[in-house]
């Protein structure tokens, strides 16, 4: 199949934007910016959609998809119940970084949920998605726009890299705003339960909710607690090279990974550390790569997927990153990061 590439860099295209939509309408799949990271969408009321998208990105199908939507009068259609949080929660957040939880209508199929009783739904911020979905006929399901397995795209060149000639077109809107996905929040409990954390922070969400929980199967480290979202129980976001999070004191940590990268590079292994701007001058062995700088976590939110997928087209064989502080977006930061590197995570000691 031919991947047409739509550019929509400088401004979203009307015309463009039209046939995408009917690309779409006629069961055909189209990945497009959102301001987290990249989606590949299908038409989300449509099995035959639905099953395209597992099979274009090689996705385990009881990993459920986001259905995406334009407009709030549209949510109705696919559950059976608004709670008064996810209308408060609508109000404050979308359209943006955030997708609700919500029991499902008999109108989404199951193939669409992975067979769950439950539809994930976000309404995303970019002007080109929000106009796709509506020349879309209003649902369109998309996972982000990467193989499984490998990390999210944050730009158009990532999903060529992934998806070239498996989907009908692609739009090129640059490089994303936010750069890690969707804050993901469960609604059908007692109470809101985070079960992917994002840009949308606790705090953040707590403010005009009140109490919020956080999943125990997304930092348990007994392997029987599961995550509840399950896609992230997959080892996802993941490098092909080993990966290690070094934590502890600045210069603990910067000792400490050039110590490792030195034996390595010894043993000829080909190595990439991930640091902050303000220690990344610190390194001389490796491929060192700074991910944005400690004082604004936004900036190492929206490189570090690019990094991880440059460390790969290197084929490095080890790759050691500095931790990061924790606590709003930092706490999204570092739940990647973990993921990546399989929660293999050492403590600098101390000189
Ligand atoms: O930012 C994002 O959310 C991006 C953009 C494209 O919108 N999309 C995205 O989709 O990250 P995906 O498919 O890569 O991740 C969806 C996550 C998976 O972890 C999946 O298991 C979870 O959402 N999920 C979907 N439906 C669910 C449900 N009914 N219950 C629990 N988890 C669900
Ligand atoms: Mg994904």
């Amino acid at each position: 199949m031919q991947t047409i590439r739509m550019d929509m860099r400088e401004k979203t295209d009307p015309e463009m934007i039209r046939k995408a939509g009917e690309i779409l309408q006629r069961g055909g799949l189209v990945a497009f910016p959102t301001e987290t990271v990249y989606g590949l969408g299908g038409n989300a009321l449509d099995e035959a959609s639905s099953a395209k998208i597992y099979a274009a990105k090689g996705r385990p199908s009881d990993n459920p998809l986001i259905v995406h939507i334009a407009r709030l009068e549209d949510l109705a259609l696919l559950v059976t119940d608004i709670p008064e949080k996810a209308l408060i929660l609508a109000q404050a957040f979308w359209p943006g970084p955030l997708t609700m939880i919500l029991p499902k209508s008999p109108i989404v199929p199951d193939a669409t949920t992975g067979g769950l009783k439950t539809v994930a739904v976000r309404m995303p911020s970019h002007p080109a998605a929000l106009e796709l979905i509506q020349a879309a006929g209003g649902y369109v399901a998309a996972p982000s726009a990467n193989t499984s397995g490998r990390p999210s795209p944050t730009t158009a060149a990532h999903v060529i890299e992934d998806l070239d000639g498996k989907i009908d077109c692609i739009i090129d809107g640059g490089q994303v705003g936010i750069g890690l996905e969707s804050t993901i929040v469960d609604l059908t409990g007692e109470t809101p339960e985070i079960l992917r954390p994002g840009y949308i922070s606790k705090a953040m969400l707590e403010e005009v909710l009140g109490k919020v929980t956080v999943d125990k199967g997304l930092t348990s480290e007994d392997e029987k607690v599961r995550p509840r979202a399950p896609g992230m129980k997959y080892r996802h976001y993941a490098p092909k090279a080993q990966m290690t999070i070094v934590e502890g004191e600045e210069d603990d940590v910067v000792r400490t990974i050039r110590e490792l990268a030195r034996k390595d590079t010894a043993a000829g292994l080909k190595v990439g550390i991930i640091a902050a701007a303000e220690s990344a001058p610190k390194y001389s062995e490796g491929t060192v790569r700074e991910a944005g700088t400690r004082s604004d976590a936004r900036t190492i939110a929206v490189h570090l997927y690019a990094l991880l997928r440059e460390f790969d087209e290197m084929e490095t064989d080890r790759i050691y990153s500095e931790a990061f502080e924790e606590g709003q977006l930092g706490d999204a930061i570092m739940n990647r990061l973990l993921k990546a590197a399989g929660h293999h995570v050492i403590r600098a000691e101390k000189m």
